[in-house]
């Protein structure tokens, strides 16, 4: 294995409030990471510091033995290699599936249209979307817009995908066929930083999981230990809010 992202001392802070700090953080190439903690901890603020979203105060972000900061080039860079799906899936309500993910491809990365169509028409037929692809976003589900939005993210190749609560906003119907996307692509050995409040899945898909609290790591470890044996008061505390059922 080897390493594709580190985080180096990062501290991120609005105005006099400190989001977190001293943050490190390194992630190997097919690692699955997921990254829960209370409401507020700055889960979201420490994804989308690492997609350039957010500037840091301190530390260094290094991707792929790259320092990441926010010159322009560098910029795209780190937007071709590292792809992000949030909870809403901001789809272009004009266009259609298939137009909605050949769009960056095609105009960012100036690759042949016709290369890229045949690709997106694997990736939608992959997730189970090939018939809907001349549907427009609000004729589909929001479990299958949130499927699109995966494809979206997945048709620039990138060398992380960055999951932020990509099921919080589904009727718990359509939870589990989202879910099963992002297992598949677990399996297919994808780099991925999930945040999640749905126990079972962190369990089933990571390598790893990572608790957050106030603003630091304060227990990390693999899937078994982390919810069989948590070490500290808080972790304890925190995996009793959840009706987590055992599966294995
Ligand atoms: N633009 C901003 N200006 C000031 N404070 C902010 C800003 N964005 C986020 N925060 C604060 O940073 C903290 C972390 O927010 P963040 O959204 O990262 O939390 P989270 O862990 O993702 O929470 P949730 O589980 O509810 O999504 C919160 O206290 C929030 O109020
Ligand atoms: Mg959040």
């Amino acid at each position: 294995m080897s390493e594709i992202l580190k985080v180096k001392n990062i501290s991120k802070k609005y105005e006099n409030t400190i989001i977190f700090e001293n943050l490190n953080l390194s992630v190997q190439k097919g690692e699955v990471l997921v990254i829960v903690g209370p409401s507020g901890c700055g889960k979201s603020t420490f994804l989308r510091c690492l997609n350039a979203l957010e500037d840091i105060q301190e530390g260094e972000i290094i991707l792929d033995g790259e320092v990441i900061n926010s010159d322009a080039h560098n910029l795209r860079k780190i937007r071709e290699k590292i792809g992000m799906v949030f909870q809403s899936y901001e789809l272009f309500p004009h266009m259609t599936v298939l137009q909605n993910v050949i769009l960056a491809p095609v105009k960012v990365k100036k690759i042949d249209k016709k290369e890229v169509t045949k690709k997106a028409l694997e990736l939608l037929n992959k997730v189970g979307l090939l018939s809907k692809k001349d549907s427009y976003p609000r004729q589909l589900s929001g479990g299958q817009k949130q499927r699109v939005a995966i494809v979206r993210a997945l048709m620039m190749e990138p060398e992380i995908l960055l999951l932020d609560e990509i099921t919080a906003a589904l009727d718990p119907e359509m939870v589990k066929e989202v879910l099963d996307v992002v297992l598949s692509l677990a399996k297919e050995g994808r780099t991925m930083l999930i945040v999640t409040h749905e126990m079972q899945f962190a369990r089933a898909v990571a390598d790893r999981m990572i608790f957050i609290d106030e603003g630091k790591i304060v227990e990390e470890g693999n899937p078994k230990e982390f919810f069989d044996n948590p070490k500290s008061e808080r972790l304890k505390r925190f995996l009793n809010n959840f009706n987590y059922v055992e599966t294995n």
